[in-house]
C-alpha cells in the first residue's frame, strides 16, 4: 500500500459517487492523507465537490454517462455515497479490474434494493427481521398486511430516507399506502415491501468496520449509536446507546454476519431494533451512516476517517473518547444561497461544535447542518446538541 502525490501521474485517485455531507467529510479525510478526490453528484457545488480536487455533475443513474466519467478519470477506488446509482456499471468496472468498488459492486447492488438485502439477511443468513412480504398491487398489499398482522410499514423497494414510506393500522388504508408508495420510489418499479412492526424499546446504528490489519481483513464495532427518526429521517443521535451485554453481543453477531456476507472494506451502518435482550436486523448501508455524524464529536476517529482509512487498506481505531450527541439543523426556509444566523450563540453552548454543509439550496426539511456536543452523560450531550441546533437560524439570502 502506497499513496502517491495528488494531481501527478502517481496520484491515488478516489471517486465519490454522491457528494453530500457524508461524502464531504470522507473527502476531507482523504485529502488529509494526500489522496486525489473526484466528486460526482447531480447538481453543481454539492458539499463534497467544494472540498474535492475535481467534480462532475451527472445523473449517476445514467449508466452511459457514469461509465464515461469513470473511464475518463480512471479512479483506483470508487466510493458510493448514495444508493441511486447505475450499479451494473460498477459491476462491469470491478469485473474488468479497472477500480475497486467500496465495499464491493455486489454489496451496492444488494443494498440499493430492500428485497436484495432482506432476502440475504433473513433467508440466506437466517437473521431475525420483521415479518415481511413483497407485493405488486394494492390488493396484494392488503392481503399481506392481513396475513402479517397490523400495524405494518409499507416501503418502495427502491427508496431511502423515508420516501414513499407509510405505516397503516387499518386495512382500509391499504389503497392509500399503495398509491403513496408509488410516488416515493426512485425508479419505475411497483414493487413494495410490507413489514410487520417491531415493537422495539430503542433502535441503533452499529457502525461496523472492515479493515486490513497484518494482511488480514478484520471486523471492528464502534460503540452503539442511538437515534430518533421522524418521517423516515433521523433528527438526533447519541453515542453510546446503553444496552444490555446480551443485546450488544447479539447486535455485534448480527452485524458481523451481514457485513461478512457483503464483504469488501469500509464502514457499514447496520440498523438494528432492540427489545430487552432481543435484536432484529432492519437494514444496512455499506457506507458511513447519517446517524454516525455523532462520531465527529465522540470517537478518536470519526466514521469518515474510519472509512477513508479502511478503503485505502490502512488500519483503524474504533475507540470512543467521549459521550456525545448530534442534532440536525433543517433548512426551514426555501431558497438558494441562504445564510445562518445564531452561529456564535450556538457555539457558546458548552462543548458544542457545528457542521454547516454548504448546500447551495435550502428546503424546509432539507438537512443543512448538524450540531454536535459532548456531555457527562447522554442526556446532557443530547440537551446541548439540541440547544445548539435550535440556536442556528437559516434565513433567506
Ligand atoms: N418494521 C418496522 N418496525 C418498526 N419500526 C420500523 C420498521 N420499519 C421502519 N421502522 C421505522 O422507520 C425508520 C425508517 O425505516 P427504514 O430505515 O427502513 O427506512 P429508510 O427509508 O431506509 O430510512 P433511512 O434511509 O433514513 O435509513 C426506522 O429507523 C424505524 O424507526
Ligand atoms: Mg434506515
Amino acid at each position: 500500500m502506497k499513496i502517491g502525490t495528488p494531481l501527478t501521474a502517481n496520484a491515488t485517485r478516489v471517486m465519490l459517487l454522491g457528494a453530500g455531507e457524508l461524502g464531504k467529510e470522507v473527502a476531507i479525510e482523504l485529502q488529509r492523507l494526500g489522496v486525489e478526490v473526484i466528486a460526482l453528484d447531480r447538481y453543481p457545488d454539492a458539499p463534497a465537490m467544494q472540498v474535492a480536487h475535481r467534480s462532475h455533475v451527472i445523473a449517476m443513474t445514467d449508466a452511459e454517462a457514469l461509465e464515461a466519467v469513470i473511464r475518463a478519470e480512471a479512479p483506483h477506488i470508487i466510493v458510493p455515497e448514495i444508493e441511486a446509482i447505475a450499479t451494473e456499471v460498477l459491476a462491469r468496472i470491478e469485473a474488468e479490474g479497472l477500480a475497486r468498488v467500496i465495499p464491493t459492486a455486489r454489496a451496492t447492488q444488494l443494498t440499493m434494493n430492500r428485497e436484495g438485502i432482506r432476502r440475504l439477511a433473513a433467508e440466506e443468513l437466517g437473521l431475525p427481521t420483521s415479518p415481511y412480504a413483497f407485493v405488486e398491487s394494492a390488493a396484494e398489499l392488503a392481503e399481506a398486511a392481513h396475513r402479517i398482522g397490523l400495524p405494518v410499514f409499507i416501503k418502495p423497494v427502491m427508496s431511502s430516507s423515508g420516501k414513499g414510506q407509510s405505516m397503516i393500522d387499518a386495512l382500509e388504508d391499504a389503497g392509500n399506502a399503495w398509491r403513496y408508495a408509488q410516488t416515493g420510489g426512485r425508479v419505475e418499479t411497483a414493487r413494495v415491501i410490507v413489514e410487520g412492526r417491531i415493537d422495539f424499546d430503542y433502535e441503533i446504528t452499529l457502525l461496523t468496520v472492515r479493515s486490513m490489519r497484518d494482511g488480514q481483513v478484520v471486523t471492528d464495532f464502534c460503540a452503539p449509536i442511538g437515534h430518533r427518526q421522524e418521517k423516515g429521517d433521523y433528527v438526533e443521535s447519541w453515542q453510546p446507546q446503553a444496552m444490555s451485554a446480551a443485546a450488544l453481543a447479539r447486535a455485534q453477531e448480527i452485524a458481523g454476519k451481514v457485513t461478512d456476507a457483503l464483504g469488501g472494506l469500509g464502514v457499514f451502518g447496520v440498523e438494528l431494533f432492540v427489545k430487552g435482550d432481543e435484536v432484529w436486523f432492519s437494514e444496512v448501508s455499506p457506507r458511513p451512516h447519517d446517524t454516525g455524524l455523532v462520531t465527529l464529536a465522540t470517537q478518536r476517529m470519526s466514521e469518515f476517517a474510519l472509512h477513508a482509512r479502511a478503503i485505502l487498506g490502512l488500519p483503524v481505531d474504533v475507540g470512543q473518547r467521549d459521550v456525545g450527541a448530534s442534532a440536525v439543523i433543517y433548512g426551514g426556509v426555501e431558497g438558494k444561497g441562504v445564510a445562518f444566523e445564531g452561529v456564535a450563540e450556538a457555539l457558546a453552548v458548552p462543548t458544542a461544535d457545528l457542521r454547516l454543509f454548504g448546500k447551495p439550496e435550502s428546503y424546509a426539511r432539507r438537512r443543512m447542518g448538524v450540531a454536535l456536543a459532548r456531555g457527562e452523560d447522554v442526556d446532557q450531550a443530547r440537551t446541548r446538541a439540541r440547544e445548539a441546533a435550535s440556536r442556528v437560524r437559516p434565513v433567506a439570502g
